[in-house]
């Protein structure tokens, strides 16, 4: 999401008379996106804001901003954080970043733009995108789900759909420009909808707007994050089976195997609910990947609850899991709870999963060996110059070796061979391509 907001805000920026340069030294407006989804990450932030401290020396006009869920968070008290900061623009208020950047240049007084959390960003239309084939789209904004370890609610505000006719719209142009996957984007894409609008008519649901998108000509991929276990049906499975461009891989945090960990977390849900989903999934969509998000150490969080986590993990061997060890986030509800299990167990307890995710997501890839699978080209493989690395329509990472002028497009690759994070394998012979149109102009 944030990487969606970046590119936005820098799309809205182009198309202002600013431009893009590819080192800080070189400009003369820095701006920050930050997360503050867990502690480390704004720590990181304040000390990456205070490297720039002798830049600002040399370069006295340097304007410094904060966007994102951090400057919501602090919103003045972020400027005594790190007085460097000119800008703190939360989320809801980054669309008018243009103005403000020029307000601040014209005045050079600091401006803290924070009041918007709850509204609706206008439709403004960006035609800036960092890749030439895939983009994100946000089909909403913010989250009413109170998970009581999130600050997101707090931070990004209720929850607000964007109208269909606007994400089909944008899904449309990105089409014509020879777009092939799209991302659909929202904190809990399957409750899209779910306000009533003022028109007193209920909005397209989760399905529906898929459904729509898949009619659009020229996109070949669909793909959605992040969905919630309480607000997951097997309708959307079988969305996901029936749309020929929806892509068979499902990001469903579990958070915790223990229900009484669960409860408190505020999620909505037993393992049993979601053990029963994974199976309706696994059942309906053949050989769709599953990943997920497991939060360790939360509080009063003890050795048996953490081994109902481990438990569910080893009977469901996800595809990958993104793992964290719980940090407590005020004004969020649990930060009032004690955070009462000592670093060195949330660290082991962390090692533990990580382990036994590799050992899963080895098994799970292993599995593909000998078969043929899409993959849409990404680039150039980073650790190998002369391997193309993709992704295939389950989302998972495939090395293999081709030439340069075939990123863009989709490849039958047979898979030799796997580790625990990517697939390797060759280009399987009379593969066709099918080259975008920027593509084809360009070659
Ligand atoms: N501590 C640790 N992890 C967290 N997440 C969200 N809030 C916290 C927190 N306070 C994790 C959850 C979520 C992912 C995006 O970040 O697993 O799904
Ligand atoms: Fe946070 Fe829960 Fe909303 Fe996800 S669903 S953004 S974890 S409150």
């Amino acid at each position: 999401m944030n990487v969606r907001d970046s590119e936005f805000v820098a799309g809205m920026l182009l198309e202002n008379g600013f431009e893009l340069v590819d080192s800080v030294e070189k400009a003369d407006v820095v701006l920050f996106n930050s997360c503050s989804v867990r502690q480390h990450a704004e720590d990181r932030l304040f000390s990456n804001i205070g490297d720039l401290a002798r830049l600002k020396k040399k370069k006295r006009d340097l304007v410094i901003g904060l966007m994102g869920c951090t400057a919501q968070k602090y919103k003045d008290k972020a400027i005594d954080r790190s007085p460097l900061l000119d800008i703190v623009c939360g989320p809801g208020n980054e669309a008018d970043l243009a103005g403000i950047l020029k307000d601040f240049m014209e005045n050079r007084c600091a401006i803290v733009a924070v009041d918007k959390v709850n509204e609706k960003r206008p439709e403004i239309f960006s035609i800036y995108r960092e890749n030439d084939f895939k983009a994100y789209v946000s089909i909403g904004e913010g989250c009413d789900n109170y998970c009581s370890y999130c600050i997101v609610p707090y931070v990004r505000g209720k929850e607000r759909s964007r109208d269909a006719k606007d994400v089909i719209r944008e899904v449309e142009e990105l089409a014509a420009r020879g777009f092939k996957e799209v991302t659909l984007l929202g904190q809990n894409v399957n409750s899209y909808g779910k306000a009533v609008r003022p028109s007193g008519r209920q909005a397209v649901n989760f399905v529906k707007l898929l459904e729509r998108i898949n009619k659009i000509n020229g996109i070949e991929r669909i793909r959605f994050m992040t969905s919630h276990p309480k607000d997951v049906h097997t309708e959307l499975f079988k969305a996901m089976r029936d749309l020929e461009k929806v892509c068979e891989h499902l990001h469903l945090p579990l958070q915790s195997g223990s229900d009484r960990i669960l409860k408190l977390m505020n999620r909505g849900y037993t393992a049993k609910r979601y053990l029963k989903l994974v199976e309706d999934y696994r059942k309906i969509v053949c050989g769709g990947s599953l990943t997920t998000d497991i939060i360790v150490g939360f509080s009063s969080e003890t050795e048996a609850d953490f081994k109902k986590t481990l438990s569910v993990m080893r009977s469901i061997e996800f595809d990958s899991a993104f793992t964290f060890k719980y940090s407590p986030r005020p004004p969020a509800k649990s930060a009032f709870l004690k955070d009462d299990v000592p670093a060195a167990a949330k660290e082991k307890r962390l090692q533990s999963i990580i382990g036994l995710q590799v050992a899963s997501s080895k098994k799970r890839n292993e599995s593909l060996i000998g078969s043929v699978v899409e993959v849409l080209v990404d680039g150039r493989n980073k650790k190998d110059e002369k391997s193309l690395s993709g992704r295939t329509r389950t989302n998972k990472a495939v090395i293999f070796e081709g030439d340069r002028s075939l990123v863009g497009s989709l490849l039958n690759i047979e898979i030799r061979s796997a580790t625990s994070f990517a697939l390797r394998g060759r280009i399987e012979a009379g593969s066709s391509t099918f080259l975008s149109p920027t593509r084809q102009a360009v070659s």
